[in-house]
């Protein structure tokens, strides 16, 4: 699982219930003092899970690791300074030796190109856990939010969201791809507000477009660089920082160039954004990118998001590695 274009409308959608339904069925477990039920329980047993992390997590190590548990199996982790990870040894070597000793490696790389290397030499599934370019556990664990916050008829194949209206506020960046790509196959309009020369880039555009095909009904891309035009009538309003890791060195010029797309309740109300709009983001956050009063708000949906970041993993795992890449 490299990138959200990966999978097909009907995956996408499959994992996300397959998420909420886990979600549903481990609490209740746990609440009434009983293990993981089936087919979680003991599925991952005796399966290893290398865990290559580059760069640093909170979430996707912490969920990673937990899911794997969750199912009876073992998550490895293993920072930048445990393995040799493209820095004393190639990506080649580095992935046929671990995929020859583990069922899956979950990675977190600078470069996209990395982990789409290590997943052309592995000879066990890889999930992108981040990369310059997509992050697709994040997406799922979005989707799957924005399903149980808004979900118009719930059924076994749809997540009910056709017609709604994302507003991103902020950097063109690894997150939005994969979210922009899930909002086209879901019928979920997105539009993009970032300053002038931090839009999305031309080869990345195409990349999201391309998701519309063999859809009925796909969501539609809009950009700009006013974030009040981004928010009209948006029901669901996100961002990120501005500052990803690995552009701590670009911080001062970047945190001037986004002056002013701050989200608040002030820009929702004068961009008019929906009566019932709500705040996502998928963490680390920092005060510029929103302020406190929605960030802690009643609309701010930051920490269900950052749980399902659980579940979403365990359905990936689930999908990838106990079904082998079949998404039932
Ligand atoms: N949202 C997210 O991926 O958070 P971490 O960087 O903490 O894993
Ligand atoms: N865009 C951020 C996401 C962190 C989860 C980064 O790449 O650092």
């Amino acid at each position: 699982l490299m990138s959200i274009s990966d999978l097909s409308p009907a995956e996408f959608t499959r994992l996300v219930l397959n998420a909420s339904s886990h979600k549903k069925a481990v609490k209740d477990a746990f609440a009434a003092g009983q293990v993981p039920p089936k087919p979680l329980q003991g599925a991952m047993t005796g399966k290893t899970v290398a865990m290559m992390f580059s760069k640093r997590s909170t979430r996707t190590r912490v969920s990673t690791e937990a899911a794997v548990q969750l199912m009876g199996g073992h998550p490895m982790f293993l920072g930048k300074d445990d393995i040799q990870l493209g820095v004393n040894e190639s990506l080649y070597d580095t992935s046929v030796v671990i995929s020859s000793m583990t069922s899956c490696m979950v990675a977190r790389v600078g470069p996209h190109s990395d982990v789409t290397t290590l997943a052309e030499h592995s000879s066990v599934p890889v999930i992108n856990a981040l990369s310059s370019d997509f992050h697709p556990l994040q997406t799922i664990a979005d989707f799957q939010t924005i399903h149980e916050t808004f979900a118009s008829t719930p059924s076994e194949s749809s997540l009910g969201l056709e017609g709604l209206k994302v507003a991103w506020v902020g950097d063109s960046n690894n997150v939005l791809f994969d979210l922009a790509i899930g909002c086209i196959k879901m019928g979920v309009d997105i539009s993009v507000a970032s300053p002038t020369g931090y839009g999305i880039p031309d080869a990345m555009k195409k990349t999201i477009l391309a998701a519309a095909e063999g859809v009925a009904k796909p969501g539609k891309l809009s950009e700009t660089t006013v974030p009040e035009v981004a928010v009209k009538d948006a029901d669901i309003l996100v961002t990120d920082t501005w500052v990803s890791m690995g552009q701590e060195v670009e911080a001062q010029k970047r945190l001037k160039a986004f002056a002013g797309y701050q989200i608040t309740n002030a820009l929702a109300k004068r961009g008019g954004a929906k009566p019932d709009w709500k705040f996502m983001h998928c963490l680390p956050r920092h005060p510029e990118e929103v302020d406190d009063e929605v960030f802690y708000g009643p609309r701010s949906l930051v920490f269900p998001e950052a749980e399902n970041r659980l579940w979403a993993a365990v359905s990936a795992l689930e999908a990838f590695v106990v079904n082998k890449g079949k998404i039932l």
